[in-house]
């Protein structure tokens, strides 16, 4: 495969034809902040916050890592005046949804966003797709999705699909950055089908137990 060479904050790296400025990076152990990114999964740009500068041929413009390709010679900055100030602002509107999400409060402290400069619309989901994306790509099963479009759009789980694939998976929780994919699971659960996880565990575990044998005598 083509070798690229290109600078990233001053530093010559070399890279594979195809590769995005964010595996870039990271391959030469230089950290892009990243909300919606996951390496499972195929990229998204929903977050914005691995935006990077990048100087090509005299011109400067500001691109979404994680989509944008890697190129012979393009120099590329992880942090500049701008950069720092773009992702200060989306820092400040993704925590009018999710003030207290610990990746959010931790980017704000390093760009001296302000938690309350948006009005509170304290949905918690920051719609990064995460759990969405990893449920139907990796796990193929299609349980969380989104709904809606614009300023109404939401994940939810889809009853018929979680009642029967989520309660001994749960993968999604782990990887969601504000807590809210558990809280929807837990509230579909209560909604559309209570106490059937504990049925279902129940069910499994008795399937489990070592099955006594018994030994056939012989007949004389
Ligand atoms: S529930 Fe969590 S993982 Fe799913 S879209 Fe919302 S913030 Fe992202
Ligand atoms: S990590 Fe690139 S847009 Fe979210």
């Amino acid at each position: 495969m083509t070798e690229i060479v290109l600078k990233i904050d001053e530093r010559q790296v070399k890279a594979k034809a195809g590769m995005t400025l964010l595996q870039a990076a990271q391959q030469a152990g230089i950290y892009i902040p990243t909300l919606c990114h996951h390496e499972k999964l195929e990229a998204f740009g929903g977050c914005r916050l691995c935006m990077v500068e990048v100087e090509s041929r005299g011109w400067t413009s500001h691109v979404v890592s994680c989509l944008y390709p890697v190129a012979n010679d393009i120099v590329v900055r992880t942090r500049s005046e701008k950069v720092d100030k773009i992702r200060k602002v989306l820092v400040e509107e993704l925590m009018a949804h999710a003030p207290d999400a610990p990746e959010l409060v931790k980017m704000a402290e390093e760009y001296g966003a302000n938690r309350d400069r948006f009005e509170r619309e304290a949905s918690f989901c920051v719609l990064c797709g995460l759990c969405v994306r990893y449920c139907n790509e990796v796990k193929k099963k299609n349980a969380v999705s989104f709904f809606d479009n614009g300023s109404v759009r939401q994940i939810s789980f889809v009853p018929e699909v979680a009642r029967i694939e989520c309660w001994d998976c749960q993968e999604c929780f782990a990887i969601c950055p504000t807590s809210y994919a558990q809280a929807a699971y837990l509230l579909t659960e209560a909604l559309a089908f209570p106490g059937q996880r504990k049925t279902a565990a129940r069910a499994v575990k008795a399937v489990a137990k070592p099955r006594v044998v018994i030994p056939i005598m012989p007949v004389s």
